[in-house]
């Protein structure tokens, strides 16, 4: 797992933004190239940064297919906090990806079961994705996999724990109004994206980070899932690696990386 430690969250986003500029224009010509997005705040600076090229430096996401981590159970699709819409609102309506080329699992379906097992098929019709972004709850969740969920998962109704559910409420009027169920992607369905680009900044995320990055491989932090992938990325901020025991190490290794040698 690289670690990259960089000053500001503003810092980050430029160098997510870079690693996923890269996987759509290094992509060989005919090759469709596909992109995991995360919701959240976490990859909202990039997000805005990659609109940025694509107006000013004219990078284009013509061809891509998007593929969103979860969904809300039970919201109507054209909800604003359905991820759906916030996909559209904060990235692909500002950008050359069509909403026909953006998937994510259907939270409106009669039966939720039944639209996690076709996600699923989705996505292994479809992948591998190229690079999965990815933020990190405060509890070490990822997508929406709570403490405990099986590292080997595939995508599946989740039930929220209530901390999830409170750090939510801020996008919703009440906390009643917050969803109880989810589909997420699995840990062993992210798992096969190629390239695992985990971003988290501010001193909330400090405690989950470390125990991502240095703590055990165990599904109460299902983060630490990353341990187990041959190419996954950190990308956080000063505040955000507060808690990391090897960071001197991880700064180091920035400092020192090859001129040639991608993240
Ligand atoms: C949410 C999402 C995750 C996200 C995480 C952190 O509940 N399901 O995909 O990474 O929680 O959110 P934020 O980036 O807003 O802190």
């Amino acid at each position: 797992m690289e670690v990259v430690i960089l000053p500001t969250a503003a810092d980050c986003g430029r160098v997510v933004a870079d690693v996923l500029a890269a996987a759509i224009t290094g992509r060989k010509s005919g090759h469709r190239p596909t992109l995991g997005l995360a919701t959240g705040s976490s990859p909202v600076l990039a997000y805005q940064e990659l609109i940025r090229r694509h107006r000013e430096d004219g990078l284009s996401f013509a061809g891509v297919r998007a593929f969103l981590l979860d969904e809300y159970v039970g919201l109507p699709a054209d909800h604003p906090e359905s991820y759906r819409s916030v996909i559209r609102r904060e990235f692909t309506s500002h950008v050359d990806i069509p909403d026909r080329d953006v998937h994510g699992p259907d939270g409106t379906h009669p039966d939720p079961l039944v639209a996690a097992i076709e996600y699923e098929q989705l996505l292994r019709a479809n992948g591998p994705v190229a690079v999965q972004l990815l933020g990190i709850g405060g509890n070490g969740h990822i997508g929406f996999n709570e403490p405990g969920s099986s590292l080997g998962s595939v995508t599946r109704v989740k039930t929220l724990t209530e901390q999830t559910r409170r750090d939510n409420a801020r996008f919703f009027d009440r906390m009643e109004d917050v969803p109880r169920h989810v589909i997420t992607q699995g840990l062993g369905t992210i798992g096969r994206a190629e390239h695992l680009l985990l971003t988290a900044s501010g001193a909330r995320k400090a405690a989950a980070v470390a125990a991502a990055v240095e703590g055990p491989l165990t599904a109460s932090c299902p983060a630490s899932v990353l341990q187990l992938h041959p190419h996954a990325t950190v990308v956080i901020d000063e505040a955000a690696a507060a808690e990391l025991e090897r960071a001197d190490y991880y700064r180091y290794t920035l400092e020192h990386k090859l001129p040639h040698q991608p993240y």
